[in-house]
C-alpha cells in the first residue's frame, strides 16, 4: 500500500519504519523535509514531501501531528487529497499545559474528542483513531510476555477500519474495534491513563490488553 505520513515526530518516524519494513510504500509529509534527511538516509525507500504531496500520493493516510495542530496539518494536506482514504489518526488532545500529578491536561472534553472534530472538518475522509495509546517505541511489533496488546480503534467507516486493523496486525497488535467515531471520547484519554506510569514512574514501555472472559 502507498501510505502518506502527516508528520516528522517520533510517531511518524516509528510509523514509517514499521510500514517500510512491511513492505509498504512511505511518504512522510512536513513542513521542512530537512528534519526527515537522517530517516531517508537510513530507511530506503522512503519518500518526503509537504503535506498535500503526502496526502496525494497515498491509498492510506496516517496522521502524526501535535494535536494541537492536527486541523492545520489536514488543512495544508486539503481536503481532496483526503477525500475517500483512510485516516489512521495518532492524534491525542494535549493541552499546552504541563501535567498534574502525571496526569496530562486535554483540550477537548469528554463529550467529543478530537477525532470527531477532524471527521466534522473533513467529512468525505475516512478516520480511524488507532495507536494514540502507545509510546512510539512500542508501536511496531513489540514483544510482551503476556502476549499480543490490545490495539483500541474507532471509525465510521467499516472499509477503512479493516484496512488499520489489517496494519494493526502487521504490527503484532490485537484490534479491539470500539465502534463508531464517537468512541474516540473514551479512546483519547488512554493516552492520558498510559502517561502517568511514564511521568510518575518512568515507565514507557508498557501495554493495554483487553480480557476477554470465554
Ligand atoms: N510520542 C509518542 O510516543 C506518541 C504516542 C502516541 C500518540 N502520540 C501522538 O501522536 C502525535 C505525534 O506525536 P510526536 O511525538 O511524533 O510529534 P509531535 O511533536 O507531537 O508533533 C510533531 C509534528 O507536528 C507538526 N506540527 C507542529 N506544529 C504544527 C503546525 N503549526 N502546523 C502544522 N504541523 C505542525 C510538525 O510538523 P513539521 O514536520 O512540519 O514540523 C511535526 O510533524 C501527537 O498528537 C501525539 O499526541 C504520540
Amino acid at each position: 500500500m502507498k501510505v502518506g505520513i502527516l508528520g516528522s515526530g517520533d510517531v511518524a518516524r516509528s510509523r514509517g519504519g514499521g510500514l517500510i519494513k512491511h513492505g509498504h510504500q512511505v511518504m512522510l509529509g512536513t513542513r521542512d523535509a530537512d528534519k526527515l534527511a537522517d530517516f531517508v538516509a537510513t530507511h530506503k525507500g522512503a519518500q518526503t514531501g509537504s503535506f498535500a504531496e503526502a496526502a496525494k500520493f497515498a491509498e492510506m493516510i496516517v496522521l502524526a501531528v501535535k494535536g494541537t495542530a492536527a486541523l492545520d496539518a489536514l488543512k495544508a494536506a486539503g481536503a481532496a487529497n483526503l477525500a475517500g482514504k483512510p485516516v489512521m489518526d495518532a492524534t491525542n488532545p494535549i493541552a499546552d499545559a504541563p501535567p498534574a500529578n502525571g496526569v496530562l491536561a486535554f483540550f477537548t472534553s469528554l463529550d467529543q474528542s478530537l477525532m470527531e472534530r477532524l471527521q466534522a472538518a473533513f467529512p468525505d475522509a475516512r478516520f480511524v483513531k488507532a495507536f494514540n495509546s502507545v509510546g512510539n517505541a512500542m508501536m511496531v511489533n513489540p514483544q510482551y510476555k503476556g502476549g499480543k496488546p490490545t490495539m483500541f480503534i474507532c471509525g465510521n467507516d467499516d472499509k477503512a477500519k479493516a484496512t488499520v486493523a489489517g496494519i494493526v496486525d502487521q504490527f503484532g497488535w490485537e484490534t479491539a474495534d470500539m465502534g463508531k467515531a464517537q468512541a474516540a471520547r473514551a479512546i483519547e484519554p488512554l493516552c492520558m491513563l498510559w502517561c502517568i506510569l511514564g511521568f510518575t514512574k518512568n515507565e514507557w514501555t508498557h501495554a493495554f490488553k483487553l480480557l476477554h472472559r470465554e
